[in-house]
């Protein structure tokens, strides 16, 4: 399973990285926002931390704005993905982009049928948000085990990867990872998160307080 930073932090991305956590990332405009800083010049930036694809949201909501928008996005880097709507305008700079060799990351899924447009559009990636189907009391995990055994019965959907996105706790991922998704975009917090555990804190205080009692050094 891949891990994808869901966030335009340069910092919290770059730790990501040093701690070899880091396989690609994932911004949209309420991140960017949420920066203060530059769009382009965020992801320029991003791209130089990583190698593994980088998700840049167009905000036009007709084809041809989506392309145009995706024209001064892609030359920013070679792993820049274009991260489109799920609507039909949206659908169609996909298979419009995708042929033209361009990654392209389908988001703002919340249906299985949503998820199988996005395949047939050829997208890179689909992006169903779990926690804000949690958040108005539908399984956001049941999307990703629906998606999953749709695009296992279709070996040309192979090629789009399951990005499950909108990760609220570690057993979003976990459960996904158990399912057999490809990838998860995540808070760094939450990623970091997946460490802990009270028997391993209490194990190390045990341990060294034993070792403490011995007199020893190493
Ligand atoms: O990047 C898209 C998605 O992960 C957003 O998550 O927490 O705003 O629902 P959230």
């Amino acid at each position: 399973m891949k891990f994808f930073a869901d966030t335009a932090d340069i910092e919290e991305i770059r730790e990501l990285a040093l701690l070899g956590l880091l396989d690609g990332v994932t911004t949209n405009p309420s991140l960017i926002k949420k920066s203060g800083r530059d769009f382009k010049q965020t992801i320029a930036e991003i791209c130089a931390i990583t190698k593994g694809p980088v998700s840049a949201e167009v905000v036009a909501t007709d084809v041809e704005g989506m392309l145009r928008e995706a024209a001064e996005l892609t030359p920013i880097a070679p792993n820049v993905t274009i991260k489109v709507p799920l609507t039909l305008a949206g659908l169609k700079a996909c298979r419009y982009l995708s042929e033209q060799g361009t990654m392209v990351n389908v988001t703002l899924c919340f249906s299985p049928a949503q998820a199988l447009l996005a395949a047939k559009a050829g997208a890179a990636f689909i992006s169903p948000f779990v926690g804000r189907l949690d958040d108005i009391s539908q399984d956001g995990l049941t999307l990703i085990a629906d998606i999953l055994r749709i695009y296992r019965n279709y070996p040309q959907f192979n090629k789009t990867q399951i990005l499950v996105a909108s990760i609220r706790h570690p057993l979003h991922i976990t459960e996904s990872a158990k399912m057999g998704a490809d990838v998860i975009t995540a808070p760094p917090s939450i990623i970091k998160q997946l460490v802990k555990h009270p028997l391993t804190d209490k194990g190390i205080e045990q341990f060294l307080s034993d070792w403490a009692a011995t007199g020893q050094k190493i």
